[in-house]
């Protein structure tokens, strides 16, 4: 039974495959609307370790949405509309060093915007349907991700038996293709850590929204300059994904029981003394 969300309510958000949730008892299904279209699926909440969790899987239930055609925008209001305030983000990535080879997890401090094409802004000038028009705001992005998401993710990998890489960055690419080896070994000397291709604009939306949010990266490959081989195929980061799936569900979920009930971090007043022009949800 699919609901239309009026009452359904969340406090923390996962975005990432079915994988995550489709275990868990009591999932309730739930379709939400936006000002800006539609989610990548439904939302799908469900209970851990006593805390409400929506799960919304990035790329569609049936992976149809590649990276750059993902609405950003919509998932992120989706989830902050049903009360979630703070979001896990699994995500599969390359590695850009021979030391961060496949399995390794990532819980970045950092991230570098290559993408190319896709809509980074909530506050874009455009009217909303209901009327009201987004004013101009700048939000401070020094530091992309929560640091109590992340001091979660890391402790929960490391309860885990998984020696987590505590930082680094993340370089999100354009994509669908992967890069070339000169693009790979570019992004290596530059001293960046993984490559990715959907973390942009998802942190920077989810702190347009004051939302915390913490990527939690899982080495599929290594990358084109990383690596001797023929280059990354897309067989490889699915076979790797799915064979760590289990692994990286456990720590996501360690992670959800970890986070702070009351936020304190710097995240919740991203949005303070600015003159947003649209009412969020
Ligand atoms: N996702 C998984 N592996 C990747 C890679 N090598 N480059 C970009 N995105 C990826």
């Amino acid at each position: 039974c699919v609901a239309h969300s009026t009452t359904a309510r969340a406090e923390i958000g996962v975005i990432g495959g079915s994988g995550f949730y489709s275990f868990l008892r009591d999932v309730t299904e739930v379709r939400v609307d936006t000002p800006y279209g539609e989610p990548s699926d439904s939302v799908f909440l469900g209970d851990l370790d006593g805390r409400r969790v929506a799960f919304l899987p990035r790329h569609g239930r049936n992976h149809h949405l590649p990276p750059h055609r993902i609405n950003y925008r919509a998932n992120l209001w989706a989830l902050r509309s049903l009360g979630v305030r703070q979001v896990l983000a699994p995500c599969a990535v390359g590695g850009l060093r021979e030391k961060y080879g496949p399995g390794t997890l990532v819980v970045p401090d950092q991230q570098v915007d290559r993408t190319k094409s896709r809509v980074q802004t909530f506050y874009d000038g455009e009217p909303l349907p209901d009327g009201s028009r987004p004013g101009v705001v700048h939000v401070g992005f020094a530091d992309p991700y929560c640091p109590s998401g992340r001091e979660a993710a890391v402790t929960a990998a490391r309860g885990r038996g998984w020696e987590p890489v505590d930082g680094g960055t993340l370089v999100v690419i354009e994509g669908p293709r992967f890069s070339t080896r000169a693009e790979s070994l570019w992004h290596a000397s530059q001293g960046w850590s993984v490559v990715g291709m959907t973390g942009h604009p998802e942190a920077v939306l989810a702190r347009e929204l004051a939302l915390c949010y913490t990527a939690i990266a899982l080495v599929t490959d290594l990358d084109a300059g990383a690596e001797t081989g023929d280059g990354v195929s897309h067989a490889e980061v699915l076979s790797v994904f799915r064979e760590n799936v289990g692994r990286l569900r456990e720590v996501l979920f360690d992670a959800v029981g970890r986070l702070p009930k009351e936020r304190l971090c710097p995240c919740r007043n991203a949005l303070d003394g600015l003159e947003l022009g649209i009412r969020l949800p």
